[in-house]
């Protein structure tokens, strides 16, 4: 295993999806530039997704016209069916993320469908995917709990990962969308899916409701997992998960990853300005406590 961890930014999707108003583009882009120049190199920049079910990215379109080309960055998105595939390779997009739920009630809430109407949806997606050389994330939904059904089994992740894996999925992220997770059933759903995937193919994504999203991820590099997600000063929450809070916050992840003396090839200090710089925009206080501790200037 490598000392070195991939952070997936996802700020300017799972956080911004979940703001009550609409961020202007030019800022959206704006901040995905700040986050290029910190060091990130994989920032989700926006989802192709039904502008009546979410209106904040309606402007997914304008939004890529804005981003660099060719800088070395990747920007992938979120699409939910073919619809939103087409959008996105209209655009230029060269990622795409498909995203199904471990819960069925979650899944019905989220995209309307069941868990199997989702991945009927996404096979075309991954099949047109595949032709066009566009790489595919698939990320899995209430992977320790859910807040309709409660209680997730872990064999419904595994299986799930499995099969989007099988798809053609090079990565298969696990959302702990609502944040309920503790580390050592973190840990242990990490094992278990790893007996079926390879571990360089797990990626996690922890939401800090109870503020136990550190604590998750350390537990989870221990088990050998090298790819995790993150979200600028904690920004996000889904808007078809009730009572999710924000992701875990990249000052926070990149302050302990550097700690624990694993590389990220991010600069913490431009990190914490553009968590500083995000959170005036959107009118709040960091939720990250590195920022809160790091940044100097005046509010
Ligand atoms: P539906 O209403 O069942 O679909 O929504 P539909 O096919 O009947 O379409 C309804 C309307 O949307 C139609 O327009 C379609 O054309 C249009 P109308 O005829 O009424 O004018 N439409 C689209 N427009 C643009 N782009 C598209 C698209 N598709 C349909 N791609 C659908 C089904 C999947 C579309 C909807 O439920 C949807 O867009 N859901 C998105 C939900 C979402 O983005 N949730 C947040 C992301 S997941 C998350 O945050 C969790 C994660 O972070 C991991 C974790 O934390 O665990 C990833
Ligand atoms: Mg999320």
């Amino acid at each position: 295993m490598t000392d070195h961890v991939r952070i997936v930014e996802v700020a300017a999707r799972d956080g911004l999806q979940n703001e009550p108003g609409f961020v202007a583009t030019a800022d959206k882009a704006e901040l995905i530039r700040r986050l290029a120049d910190c060091g990130l190199r994989t920032i989700e920049a926006t989802s192709f997704v039904s502008p009546k079910w979410v209106p904040q990215l309606a402007d997914a379109e304008q939004l890529f016209a804005l981003l660099p080309k060719d800088d070395g960055c990747r920007y992938p998105v979120l699409v939910p069916n073919l619809k939103g595939y087409e959008r996105a390779l209209a655009c230029g997009v060269r990622e795409v993320a498909v995203f199904a739920a471990a819960s069925e009630a979650f899944s019905m809430r989220n995209i309307n469908a069941s868990i199997d109407e989702s991945i009927a949806r996404f096979e075309p997606v991954i099949e047109r995917a595949m032709a066009d050389g566009i790489a595919v994330r698939g990320y899995i939904s209430t992977v320790l709990g859910c807040p309709y059904q409660g209680a997730v089994d872990t064999a419904d992740v595994v299986r799930l990962a499995r099969t989007l894996k099988d798809m053609g999925c090079y990565e298969i992220s696990l959302g702990d969308t609502i944040g309920v997770g503790t580390a050592h059933a973190a840990r242990a759903l990490v094992r278990a899916v790893a007996g079926e995937i390879p571990m360089e193919a797990i990626a996690v994504h922890f939401h800090d409701t109870y503020g136990q999203a550190l604590a998750n991820v350390t537990a989870c590099l221990e088990a050998g997992v090298r790819t995790v997600d993150a979200s600028v000063s904690g920004t996000g929450g889904c808007p078809y998960a009730k009572g999710a809070s924000g992701n875990l916050a990249t000052e926070d992840l990149v302050y302990a990853l550097h700690g624990m003396g694993f590389a990220t090839g991010v600069d913490l200090a431009r990190l914490v300005d553009t968590g500083a710089w995000l959170s005036r925009l959107l009118g709040r206080p960091s939720a990250s406590n590195v920022n809160r501790a790091m940044h100097h200037e005046k509010p």
